[in-house]
């Protein structure tokens, strides 16, 4: 990999894009705010020291119809071809990628190790278990046909499992020899030769040319209102049933 931007005195390549980071931080926001006050819910001690439970549960609703609805409109506005791209890129395990998985021995990767692709994996699983089990509880308050066995403990034990997935990459991320790779998710952009060291399968473009999301013609403008007015909507019944 021959990168050729120059970044102030230093090469700096383009990894992430402004729609990748976006759901990042939207997804990364959300989760430590349903996670909190998915605990004090979870927790007795907990619930007793945050004693106003429909103001807690109030908060868990709001984030998490907040959170559906963001990601809906990054999907409509933002650069889908990249969301694709990335998408093909984090389903695709070659032969280095299992070898890493392995035995983590060195094995060139690509723009994301095998470890990554593993952890987005377990991610959007996950994100679609706390929407499947979260709206079944909601719907279930409502209407007790809905109440089904088990729904309670599915969404706790996502939780759990989440916080530990969660807690290692955190711990992972803020690792010394990671930490370009905090600031390239943050900023879209990471050193040319920890690129080289870390993931030398990857043709890393120059800073500068990461993908602009495309702009947004009256058809896309026009769903992304239907986004947010059917969030809204969505978060008035939930805040409605929670402080009910
Ligand atoms: C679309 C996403 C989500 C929806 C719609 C949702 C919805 C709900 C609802 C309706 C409850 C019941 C509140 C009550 O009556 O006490 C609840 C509780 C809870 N939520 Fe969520 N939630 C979502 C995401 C999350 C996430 C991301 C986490 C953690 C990371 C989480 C953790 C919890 C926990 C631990 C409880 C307490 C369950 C219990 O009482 O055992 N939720 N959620």
């Amino acid at each position: 990999m021959t990168p050729t931007a120059v970044d102030a005195s230093i090469q700096r390549v383009a990894r992430f894009g402004a729609t990748e980071r976006r759901l990042h931080t939207i997804h990364a926001s959300a989760f430590v705010v349903m996670f909190l006050t998915g605990l004090v819910l979870y927790v007795p001690t907990l619930a007793q020291v945050f004693s106003n439970r429909p103001v807690v549960k109030g908060i868990h609703l709001v984030a998490a119809a907040a959170w559906l609805t963001a990601l809906a409109l990054v999907a409509v506005l933002g650069d889908r071809r990249a969301l694709r791209r990335t998408r093909r890129e984090i389903e695709r395990f070659d032969a280095d990628d299992l070898r890493w998985l392995r035995r983590r021995t060195p094995s060139p990767q690509g723009r994301l190790n095998a470890g990554q692709k593993v952890h987005a994996i377990l991610q959007a699983a996950l994100a679609l278990l706390f929407t499947v089990s979260g709206t079944l509880l909601w719907l279930s308050e409502r209407n007790t046909d809905l109440r089904l066995p088990g729904t309670i403990a599915l969404h706790d034990w996502s939780m759990i499992l989440a916080g530990v997935l969660v807690a290692g990459h955190v711990w992972i991320a803020l690792s010394p020899d990671k930490l370009p790779a905090l600031r390239g998710i943050l900023r879209g952009t990471v050193p040319a030769g920890w690129a080289a060291s870390h993931h030398p399968k990857w043709q890393a473009p120059p800073a500068g040319s990461a993908q602009r999301a495309p702009r947004a013609g009256p058809v896309r403008l026009v769903a992304a209102a239907v986004v947010v007015a059917s969030g809204l909507l969505v978060t008035a019944a939930f805040t409605g049933l929670a402080f009910t």
